[in-house]
């Protein structure tokens, strides 16, 4: 077979962020505008001999993406390609692919929880040999390789047949199909007590689990429905769509109104989870009551020993700083290392490859271990269900109990989306500048104790990341946080963090945008939010 050389031009702003490059699925199906940036990635990593993994979440272009990375593959040369059928592989479950197959890599067509379809967003990542996100000085290197290359390598050949299990031969690249559930599959079962989670479904525990038309429908069908008896039908919106059913899917309680409408009705089941659009974010909830990210981490951290993958207990637990400090309450109490890291999942992969950080969260709804080096959406979910199923309480009795122990840390995010970019700019820029003059001020009858913009140095490399969010502390323990988003694709959206500690007892039960207002209003003083974005209400609130 043939190798085609074909010649292109650098096409602008093919710069990867926190989760690889994303943009609307037009730009990605453009002339030379994939192949460039797949291109890019070989010509940094390199691929002659080299074994990859690669697939994706299912949305559109996901099929013949798939085909053209397959092609572009065995024209650089790799020696082999491991691929979920369909193209299809969870974020976490390539992760685990490398990692098992010990391969040099893969590439992870997914724009996470943003909607997809002809007019929405697609995405293309590379992830490294130790199955996790490549780090930024890879990323950069792509990015320079783009505004520089005049040609890439495609060979001529037929589509592989994707749809069937097993081995076949592209111009010389062994493409092996594999199953994308089964493998994973297998390693949850190492982690959880299987048995223990059956027979609670078995003695009438009841779940939703609604995959909002992405990636984990098979995962979850497979794991909840099949080898935990949970039950047919447990699973919602359990088929993969190119366009996601129209759903968008990120698991948070906007967007996963329906699970949460259930979740607060009559004759709720006990748990409810949902998951995003390649897998790796989940949201939990319990009957009648939302267990926010921050918290679930929390709780988990306390837990994690009931399950047998984790009962040697945590080596640590790293969150992004935007996350609330409730973990770091149960990390000091079990006398383990907790770590704050800029938001990311990145970040984290140093943490847990060197075995300092064992869980490892973000108030994103993204939650992990080092079982792989993505966040995963239905590890959370299965590591809540073995704690449910030895602790036999409900969610809402496992919370109150968190509380009452470690008190509580009231958080919420308001997400200001598609503001203007420049507005955006000038507004973080004028908090910057102010930042050195806060300390001492008093706002809404708190005091801040201190304001800085986070810098974090890695403590394994080294290396220093800087300007990764504006904090405001105040001496009663509230924090603010204000920092710009990193993944949107329109505009620039504004994430306000905010938090607020009560010791208990009492008042642990209030909702949280009460608990919260005078922390919402100082942080809208301070910034200025109105003025500069138009805006008075976020359109998300987590
Ligand atoms: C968002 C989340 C962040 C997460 C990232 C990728 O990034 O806030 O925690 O790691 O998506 O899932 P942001 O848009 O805030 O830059
Ligand atoms: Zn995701």
């Amino acid at each position: 077979m043939t190798v085609q050389t074909v010649t292109t031009k650098p096409i602008a702003g093919q710069k990867p962020g926190t989760s690889g490059l994303r943009k609307k699925t037009p730009v990605f199906m453009g002339p030379h505008y994939l192949e460039n940036f797949v291109q890019s990635i070989f010509d940094v990593v390199g691929a002659q001999g080299k074994t990859f993994v690669l697939g994706g979440d299912g949305r559109y272009f996901n099929d013949r993406a798939a085909q053209v990375i397959l092609r572009m593959a065995a024209a650089n040369g790799a020696a082999r390609v491991i691929v979920g059928q369909g193209a299809i592989l969870s974020t976490p479950a390539a992760s685990h692919l490398i990692r098992l197959n010990k391969t040099d890599g893969g590439i992870i067509m997914s724009a996470s929880h943003n909607p997809g379809g002809p007019h929405e967003d697609f995405g293309v990542k590379f992830n490294m040999a130790n199955g996790g996100p490549a780090p930024e000085g890879v990323t950069e290197a792509m990015f320079q390789r783009t505004l520089t290359i005049g040609e890439y390598r495609i060979v001529a050949a037929q589509d592989v047949d994707l749809g069937r299990i097993g081995r076949s031969d592209l111009a010389g690249m062994i493409v092996d199909v594999v199953d994308p559930v089964t493998d994973y599959a297998a390693l949850m079962e190492t982690l959880f007590d299987f048995p223990a989670i059956a027979a609670m479904f078995k003695g009438g525990f009841r779940m939703r689990m609604d995959s909002m038309c992405a990636v984990t429908g098979p995962y979850a069908v497979e794991i909840l429905e099949k080898r935990l008896g949970a039950g047919k039908g447990c699973v919602v919106n359990g088929t993969p769509l190119p366009d996601f059913g129209g759903m968008h899917p990120d698991p948070n309680p906007t967007w996963a109104k329906a699970l949460m409408d259930e979740m607060f009705g009559q004759n709720a089941p006990d748990f409810g989870a949902a998951s995003d659009g390649d897998g790796d974010r989940n949201m939990v909830v319990g009957h009648g009551i939302y267990v926010s990210p921050s918290d679930s981490l929390a709780v988990l951290a306390a837990n994690a020993h009931l399950a047998p993958g984790y009962k040697a207990g945590l080596k640590g637990v790293a969150r992004s700083m935007p996350t609330s400090a409730a973990a770091d309450r149960v990390a000091d109490a079990l006398g383990i290392g907790k770590y704050e890291t800029p938001t990311g999942w990145k970040f984290f992969g140093n943490l847990l490859d060197a075995g300092r950080a064992t869980l490892c969260g973000e108030e994103s709804f993204g939650t992990g271990s080092d079982h792989v080096r993505e966040k995963d959406g239905l590890w959370a979910i299965l590591l809540w269900l073995n704690i449910l199923a030895v602790r036999k309480q409900s969610v809402a009795a496992i919370l109150a109990e968190h509380w009452a122990k470690f008190g509580r840390n009231y958080y919420s995010r308001h997400d200001f989306e598609a503001i203007a970019s420049d507005r955006a700019d000038a507004m973080i820029g004028g908090l910057r500048a102010s930042l050195p003059s806060l300390k001492g001020r008093v706002i809404e009858g708190m005091t801040i104790a201190g304001a800085d913009d986070f810098a974090y140095t890695d403590p394994v490399d080294g290396s220093v990341s800087k300007a990764q969010g504006v904090r405001i502390l105040f001496e009663d323990g509230s924090r603010i946080v204000l920092r710009l988003s990193g993944t949107g694709t329109e505009g620039a959206t504004l994430r306000l963090y905010l938090e607020r500690y009560a010791a208990g007892p009492g008042g642990l039960d209030l909702d949280p945008q009460v608990a919260l207002a005078p922390v919402i209003r100082a942080a809208h003083a301070l910034a200025g939010i109105e003025g500069f974005t138009g805006r008075t209400q976020p359109n998300v609130i987590t």
